[in-house]
């Protein structure tokens, strides 16, 4: 598969080293210019390119955003119609200013961004791990110390795409539900970021 990237940053380019050895190819992007992504394209090998968000979202047969929220207004939803999207954003007003509808938990980011993409198949993921834990907690499929990490989404079919990809770069996946279950996970609740096998994450989730 050819995953278009939205955002280069911490969880962008862990993410996209993390596909590239699945065996996939990384269209990597920035607010900047493709030039200015030369070196992270380099690191990660020929199977990486940049290029602006657009031609990411365009080139990519998944497309991962990953921003800071603030920033998904500004996102052009050019060639995305159709398409699975990962969603890893996460709410920090004092980043992303105040958003009524996150303050008082009628919406979830994600389905802000489902918002934003309106004929695309958004999938909460990655946002409940710390971008560095990515590559060290990865384990492979049936060792005892293997993380289960929580998505969330509207679309079946979208999910199952979404758990097929991390299940092959190392951790299991629980299925929380729907877009709106996404709150159950966002920062600040029990089960954000925990370090949680399938059980112990649903028990967390429950307390949200
Ligand atoms: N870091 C973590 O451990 C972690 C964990 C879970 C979830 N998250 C969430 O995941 C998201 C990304 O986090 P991060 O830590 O990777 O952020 P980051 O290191 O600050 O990287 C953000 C990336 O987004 C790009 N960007 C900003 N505005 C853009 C635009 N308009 N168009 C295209 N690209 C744009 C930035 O490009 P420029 O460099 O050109 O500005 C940069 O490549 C955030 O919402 C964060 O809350 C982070």
């Amino acid at each position: 598969m050819k995953i278009g990237f939205i955002g280069s940053g911490n969880i962008g380019r862990t993410v996209a080293s993390c596909f590239l050895r699945a065996g996939h190819s990384v269209v990597m992007s920035n607010s900047r210019s493709p030039e200015t992504l030369s070196d992270l394209v380099k690191e990660l090998g020929p199977k990486a390119k940049a290029a602006t968000a657009e031609q990411a979202a365009h080139e990519g047969d998944l497309i991962v955003v990953t921003v800071p929220l603030y920033a998904l207004p500004k996102l052009s939803t050019s060639g995305t119609d159709g398409k699975v999207i990962i969603d890893t954003m996460n709410y920090y007003p004092f980043r992303d200013g105040h958003i009524a509808s996150l303050d008082d938990g009628t919406a979830t980011t994600s389905e802000l961004t489902a918002e934003h993409f309106p004929n695309a198949r958004v999938v909460k993921a990655f946002n409940s791990i710390i971008a560095s834990e990515i590559q060290t907690t990865a384990k492979p499929q049936g060792d005892p110390q293997r993380r289960t990490l929580p998505i969330a989404g509207n679309d079946a079919e979208a999910k199952k795409t979404v758990i097929d990809l991390i299940e092959s770069i190392g951790f299991d996946v629980y299925d929380a539900g729907a877009l709106h279950e996404g709150y159950r996970f966002q920062n600040g609740t029990p089960a954000y970021c925990a370090r949680a096998n399938r059980d112990e994450l649903i028990h967390l989730l429950q307390q949200a």
